[in-house]
């Protein structure tokens, strides 16, 4: 299928253990456009978390082909697979897994020392990814400052510091409270829509999958089908936005924006917003900044 972002065919992933081979995913197909929005459910030991570690080229599949963001991950070595990671994904996990003794800043500036970016276009990364998800007057605490909420917001500048094209979340709000979780999950979908982002969100919860644009679940090996999701929340006609979270990005004077900058129950004018500074992305030549 054109335009396809994620395509896994026939993929099959086995653990072997004590003498035992437990067939986790058994001949898995897959595919999903560039800036969709999945929601994979199913239950605990269903392979959720396995098959987002093969998407995210962190484990390898027995057989079949992975295709993401134009790369069969089964054909990179693990250097070009680091690399073409650091590139390409990013994930936020239930957990968190912030470095404890790092600030805010330098948890979400880490990822791009693996980048060509200079200092300074690092700085200004880690910067934008903060201010995107409203932690710019956080930036020097460290975890244990922050609210569990804020520490997700932490986590998921970090995942998108790199201008990711996908993003992998893992029950990203299985450890919040309801507020905090439909914080995060407002933001992912601001992420899907207002920067392009393709999301595949594990989750367990039927209220945060509403946010997606489909359902896929996956049981027994198997993905069954994939559900349109008919009660998607609309993120910018449900929620009156923060006019602070919809301010230009710097140097980003052509883009389009409501009246007063603010949401209210209508559709909003939306656009691809682009990143400050510099692409670094494998075989992509860097983009001035605007
Ligand atoms: N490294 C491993 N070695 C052996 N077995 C494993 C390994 N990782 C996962 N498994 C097994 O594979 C199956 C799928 O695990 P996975 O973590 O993908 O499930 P899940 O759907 O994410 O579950 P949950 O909803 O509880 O997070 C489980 O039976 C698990 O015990
Ligand atoms: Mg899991």
């Amino acid at each position: 299928m054109p335009n396809s972002l994620i395509r896994l065919e026939s993929v099959t992933k086995t653990y072997t253990r004590g003498g035992e081979t437990l067939t986790v995913l058994d001949r898995l197909d897959l595919e999903m456009q560039a800036g969709g929005y999945f929601a994979l459910m199913g239950p605990s030991g269903s392979g959720k978390t396995t098959l987002l570690n093969l998407l995210g080229g962190l484990d390898q599949a027995d057989s079949g082909v992975i295709e993401v963001a134009g790369e069969d991950l089964t054909q990179l070595s693990g250097g070009e697979l680091a690399h073409w990671r650091g590139a390409n994904v990013g994930f936020v996990f239930q957990g968190f897994n912030l470095i404890p003794v790092l600030s805010a800043f330098e948890n979400v500036a880490l990822p791009l020392t693996l980048t060509p970016l200079s200092r300074a276009e690092r700085r200004k990364h880690a910067e934008f990814a903060l201010e995107l998800v409203g932690l710019a007057d956080r930036m020097h605490h460290r975890p244990r400052q922050l609210s569990g909420g804020q520490e997700q917001r932490v986590a998921i500048a970090r995942a998108i510091a790199t201008d990711p094209k996908v993003l992998l979340a893992d029950e990203p709000t299985g450890d919040l409270d309801r507020a905090s979780a439909t914080q995060i999950l407002e933001l992912l979908t601001r992420l899907n829509r207002e920067f392009k982002k393709t999301i595949l969100m594990v989750t367990h919860d039927p209220h945060a999958a509403e946010y997606a644009q489909s359902i896929v679940h996956l049981d027994k090996g198997q993905l069954g089908r994939i559900e349109t999701n008919p009660a998607q929340k609309n993120f910018f006609a449900q929620f009156a936005v923060d006019p602070d979270l919809l301010r230009d990005v710097p140097g980003d004077e052509g883009a389009a924006r409501g009246p007063e900058g603010r949401v209210h129950g209508q559709p909003h004018q939306l656009h691809h917003r682009r990143w400050p500074g510099q692409r670094f992305g494998a075989g992509r030549s860097a983009t001035p900044f605007r």
